[in-house]
């Protein structure tokens, strides 16, 4: 039997294009309700009919009718039918002939000071693959069937423990393995208890500044340098400088510059440049943290890749308790 709320709803079914049909049906009669063309209390046409109208399956409409149910679009009453909700209007305040609210969406969209610095300064290229792009691995050479052969074999045997919360900062096994990988290859002096696993340096470089640093505190960073750790700064309110490099690394400035808190550097492979930092830059820059009571942040970010030569061991491990929070990345082993 043919109803007014039936021509309704085939009306805006025929306006919706998605494949899926129960989707389509769906959307239509959402659509129908919140643009108030079927009014509350408005019975809904029996499902054994709007199926004959829109040459859909029976089930198919019942369906929707259960999802619009639960989601209170519609309500059954007992032997009498299915209605369009009263409260569902009522709670949206989406009747038609309301006025409408006369807030401007930028007041609904109002960034935060800290967010729209941020966005003032982003500084992350959208291209992220190609030629010529630095800190990007090639990731299509990587041996993903050996991987997932690896990822494969240890999902058969995983722990509850490796799913669920953790307090410990990491895997015990992943942290002992890492302890041993870096005091052999990169030099660095450390126990397993010692390591935090982190989802990659930029979220580490974070997590230091904010443990350590307060608003207004200083920091330095390297000029040129890492683009990343500016807006990690400046979200933290931590004032910078920015103090050059040359072949040798970071050039310590003089004694006028005020004490950071933390000082960044890329002892190793300089980003963007590439150069090594000297032994005696490394030593001058200990000394100076000492004095100062400072942390130098060491970013290891790509130690593991050399064309040629001994790998250079850290500036973490070059003495006994050195001012230092070494961090490093699998973004260039395995991929960002
Ligand atoms: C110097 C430097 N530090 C840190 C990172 C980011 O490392 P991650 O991907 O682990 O956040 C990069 C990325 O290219 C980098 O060049």
């Amino acid at each position: 039997m043919r109803s007014l709320a039936g021509d309704v709803i085939k009306q805006a079914f025929s306006q919706q294009t998605d494949e899926k049909l129960h989707r389509r049906l769906y959307a239509a009669i959402c659509s129908c309700i919140l643009e108030g063309s079927l009014k509350p209390a408005t019975r809904m046409p029996p499902s054994r009919d709007l199926a004959g109208e829109l040459t859909l399956s029976r089930n198919t409409v019942l369906r929707v009718y259960e999802q619009l149910q639960a989601e209170g679009y519609i309500s059954a009453r007992t032997s009498s039918g299915t209605f369009v909700s009263d409260s569902v209007l009522d709670n949206l305040d989406l009747r038609p002939n309301k006025e409408p609210v006369a807030v401007a969406l930028e007041d609904h969209t109002r960034l935060s000071a800290r967010c729209l610095e941020l966005l003032g300064h982003a500084s992350a290229s959208p291209r992220q693959w190609g030629a010529f792009i630095p800190g990007v691995p090639d990731v299509q050479y990587f041996p993903h069937r050996v991987l997932k052969k690896i990822q494969d074999r240890l999902a058969r045997r995983l722990r509850p423990a490796f799913l669920t919360y953790d307090a410990a900062g990491g895997v015990s096994e992943l942290k002992e393995a890492l302890a041993d990988y870096l005091r052999t290859a990169r030099g660095v002096r450390c126990s397993p208890d010692q390591i935090l696993i982190t989802e990659g340096i930029h979220q580490a470089l974070d997590l230091v500044t904010r443990a350590l640093c307060n608003p207004g505190d200083s920091a330095w960073i390297e000029e040129p340098g890492y683009w990343g750790i500016k807006n990690i700064l400046r979200i933290n309110a931590v004032n910078f400088s920015a103090i050059p490099v040359d072949e040798q690394g970071m050039i310590p400035p003089g004694p006028t510059e005020p004490a950071p808190k933390l000082i960044f550097v890329t002892p190793s492979h300089q980003y963007p440049l590439g150069s090594v930092m000297s032994l005696s830059r490394r030593q001058q820059l200990l000394l100076r943290a000492r004095e100062t009571r400072s942390w130098i942040i060491e970013d290891d970010y790509d130690s593991e890749f050399r064309f040629s030569g001994q790998p250079i061991p850290s500036l973490q491990g070059l003495e006994e308790e050195t001012p230092v929070i070494y961090i490093g990345t699998f973004s260039k082993t395995l991929y960002p």
